[in-house]
């Protein structure tokens, strides 16, 4: 199976910049990505000119969120549809920063899900702990109860794919990262769940928080780790080309 790489560019590039970066990275040369799934998330703002891209470059297009409803008086929000007509594949839903700034609950993550898989899309599910539900112990009771919460009443058809991003919110932009073996521990703690839940276990399971270079080859090479999501140092085209270079 191929190992997945999400970069999440948040907010970090203008449009400029965000085009020029895919143009600079080196696969734009050397487009063998064989054992990669490359899905480069940018902002909405940039969306339609990575439609353009060179068809030969092998990168995937994802969105950083979407909303519930496909259409509607719903100012300021993005419909999955309209994601899925400008080329996204992917769409990361429930994001830790989602969350936190924006009040996003488990059940609004659930109709999040549901409505990006009806729009074709498979979705990043994002979940994890805080530093203090670590501290006491609660780590897995979270995540299972984010699980339960977010994947309520979704069924997977035969065609309909589904990743879930292990995201502890203490590693995320901290540099603290979570070591390879816990990761891979809540991992398949993640994929017990997802099994029980879907009926379904081929899930992916992705780790994210504080990936960088120099970390990314424990989490892309251990067995029970699907691949990374990458916020930060998928933002810069030297970093990030080097975590993509420790596959290919
Ligand atoms: P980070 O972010 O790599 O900057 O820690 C990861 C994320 O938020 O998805």
């Amino acid at each position: 199976m191929k190992k997945i790489i999400v970069a999440n560019w948040k907010m970090y590039l203008s449009p400029k910049n965000s085009v020029e970066f895919l143009g600079n990275l080196p696969i734009s040369q050397s487009p063998n990505l064989s054992n990669i799934e490359l899905i480069i998330c940018p902002s909405f703002t940039v969306l339609s000119a990575m439609k353009s891209r060179p068809a030969s470059l092998p990168v995937h297009l994802g969105a950083q969120n979407c909303f519930w409803k496909e259409r509607g008086a719903f100012t300021g929000e993005i419909s999955p549809a309209d994601l899925r007509e400008l080329g996204c594949e992917y769409v990361i839903i429930g994001h830790s920063e989602r969350r936190q700034y924006f009040g996003e609950t488990n059940v609004m993550v659930n109709q999040k899900l549901l409505a990006a898989l009806a729009a074709n899309l498979t979705p990043i599910f994002c979940l994890g702990e805080t530093a203090a539900e670590r501290e006491a112990d609660q780590a897995q009771a979270r995540v299972v109860e984010q699980l339960q919460q977010g994947l309520a009443g979704i069924k997977l058809s035969a065609s309909q794919n589904l990743i879930i991003a292990y995201e502890p919110i203490w590693a995320i932009g901290t540099g603290n990262f979570c070591q390879p073996e816990e990761a891979a521990a809540m991992h398949e703690l993640i994929k017990e769940e997802t099994w029980k839940l879907l009926g379904r276990e081929n899930a992916a399971v992705l780790y994210g928080g504080s990936v960088d270079e120099k970390n990314a080859a424990a989490y892309l090479t251990h067995p029970k780790i699907d691949g990374v999501l990458v916020g930060g140092a998928s933002a810069k085209p030297e970093i990030f080309s080097q975590i993509i270079s420790q596959l290919y």
